[in-house]
């Protein structure tokens, strides 16, 4: 193999966020292992919450190997929202990947291949590195112009002038143009501070100076204290990244400056270019950063929704990638009963579509239907964290939605209420009854739908 890519050079591959109709969940909201009526964004389901903090205990102490757990209930009883739960109780910066069963079916890429990848996106590790860095709050940005050399009226940045300020004394730096670049891009002002790391150039804004945290912001800012010792210093940087990220960086082919490897930059990473091979040459890399005490592992969370997806191959592998000692915490859902097993139609019957030597490793963790007065304070939070307006009327009527149609139906028709809210002219925005009156109208729930479905026979009429 190659040697192997500086991790400081590795760029996450985090995947567009998923999790946005979750963003009012913030953790378990246990107090002591106990869960509160409502905390950490969660409303009710209580048990299944407890249960959750015992797993996340489990992990903690190391108690989970070889072992997964599986979250089993209704459409919309929250199982997606307890995974995402039970990554933030593991820590911040614990990587979170969630899938569904049908993901791994691909032409391109082997099924055991895609979970594979999964299992590596969902294990960070978390590099310290000790950097040379000039650090300080920002007192002068002058970019130096010069003439452009190429003739004509243009002219062209040859320096950055630019003073830092610490706790011991202030430095004045003069940098190379393309550092101009990473400072635009970082949005660095007067004021700011940042640190610039000496050898590679990378700039990084840490905050605003609190210097400035009376002046009047309505931008969100982090205020941090002007940097202690000198502006040139050695500084512990920590990275986080997961083994998926170096698997990518490695494999990619490095460098090159002709048509190809431009176009390959601009079309997808070749997902079967990352071998067996190189994920063990990886792993040695890391086990040796580990035992240097240069990198710690962080073991995440793979959570695979709609787990009856899967196929006997696909759980076999699931069975063998647990016992992995590299494995993260595996959390599968599913809202299925006894159904048969994908690709084993000829075998009886199975809880959930698991095979049994499977459900036998398993803690299964049943959630529960919803009552109607915690339906209305889920729907509540979400409107809170949406930052709609609902009239009180409007809210009844959304809440009753949710006990008789369903808590994803009555959750999914906020965003278009808001719009015709707007749409009206309201003040603030303000969503009425009959803005989600005409948004029943436009919008089938499914059994609605169903119904509407069964009186043309077949034919969409
Ligand atoms: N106890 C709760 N407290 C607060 N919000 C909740 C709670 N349960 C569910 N929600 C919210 O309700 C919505 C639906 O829940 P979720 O997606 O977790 O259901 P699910 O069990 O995964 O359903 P499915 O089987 O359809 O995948 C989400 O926006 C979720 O954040
Ligand atoms: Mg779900």
């Amino acid at each position: 193999m190659a040697a192997p890519v500086p991790i400081s050079e590795v760029k996450g591959n985090a995947r567009e966020n998923r999790t946005a109709a979750h963003s009012h969940i913030k953790g378990l909201g246990l107090s002591n292992g106990v869960a509160n009526t409502s905390g950490g964004g969660f409303i009710g389901q209580a048990a299944a919450r407890e249960a959750c903090g015992l797993v996340v205990s489990l992990v903690q102490k190391k108690k989970m190997s070889g072992r997964a757990v599986l979250l089993a209930g209704g459409p919309g009883t929250g199982k997606t929202a307890l995974a995402l739960a039970v990554s933030q109780e593991l820590g911040t910066k614990v990587p979170f990947c969630p899938i569904v069963g049908s993901e791994i079916y691909s032409a391109e890429v082997k099924k055991t291949e895609a979970l594979m990848e999964n299992f590596r996106r969902a294990i960070g590790l978390r590099v310290k590195e000790t950097k040379e860095v000039y650090e300080g709050e920002v007192m002068e940005l002058t970019p130096e112009e010069a003439e452009n050399p190429l003739g004509g009226y243009g002219r062209t940045i040859s320096h950055l002038l630019i003073t830092l300020k610490s706790a011991k004394g202030t430095k004045k730096l003069r940098l190379d143009p393309s550092i101009y670049e990473a400072i635009q891009k970082e949005r660095v002002r007067l004021g700011d501070v940042i640190y610039i790391e000496a050898n590679t150039g990378v700039v990084k804004r840490v905050g605003r100076s609190d210097a400035y945290a009376t002046e009047f912001d309505l931008e969100a800012e982090e205020y941090v204290p002007i940097p202690k010792g000198d502006v040139h210093k050695k500084k512990e940087l920590v990275q986080d990244v997961t083994l998926h990220d170096l698997d990518v960086a490695n494999a990619r082919p490095q460098g090159g400056q002709d048509i190809m490897s431009m176009m390959g930059q601009l079309m997808k990473p070749k997902k079967t270019e990352i071998t067996e091979k190189l994920r063990l040459e990886i792993n040695k890399v890391v086990n040796k950063y580990i035992d240097q005490g240069v990198a710690d592992l962080v073991p995440g969370v793979l959570f695979i929704d709609e787990v009856h997806m899967l196929d006997l191959e696909a759980f076999t592998f699931l069975n063998r990638a647990l016992e992995s000692p590299l494995s993260p915490l595996v959390i599968l859902a599913s809202n299925r009963g006894l159904t048969h097993v994908r690709g084993g139609e000829n075998l009886p019957p199975s809880p959930h579509g698991i095979p049994p030597d499977l459900l036998a490793r398993l803690l299964i963790i049943p959630t529960h239907p919803y009552a109607p007065d915690e339906i209305r304070k889920i729907i509540e939070t979400r409107t809170r964290t949406e930052g709609l307006t609902v009239a009180p009327p409007a809210l009844e009527k959304i809440s009753q939605l949710g006990e008789k149609v369903s808590l994803r139906y009555a959750l999914q028709l906020l965003a278009p209420a808001s719009v015709l809210a707007k749409v009206s002219g309201r003040e603030a925005g303000r969503i009425e009854v009959e803005d989600v009156e005409e948004c029943e109208g436009l919008f089938l729930d499914a059994r609605r739908s169903a119904q509407g479905l069964n009186e043309s026979k077949g034919f969409i009429a």
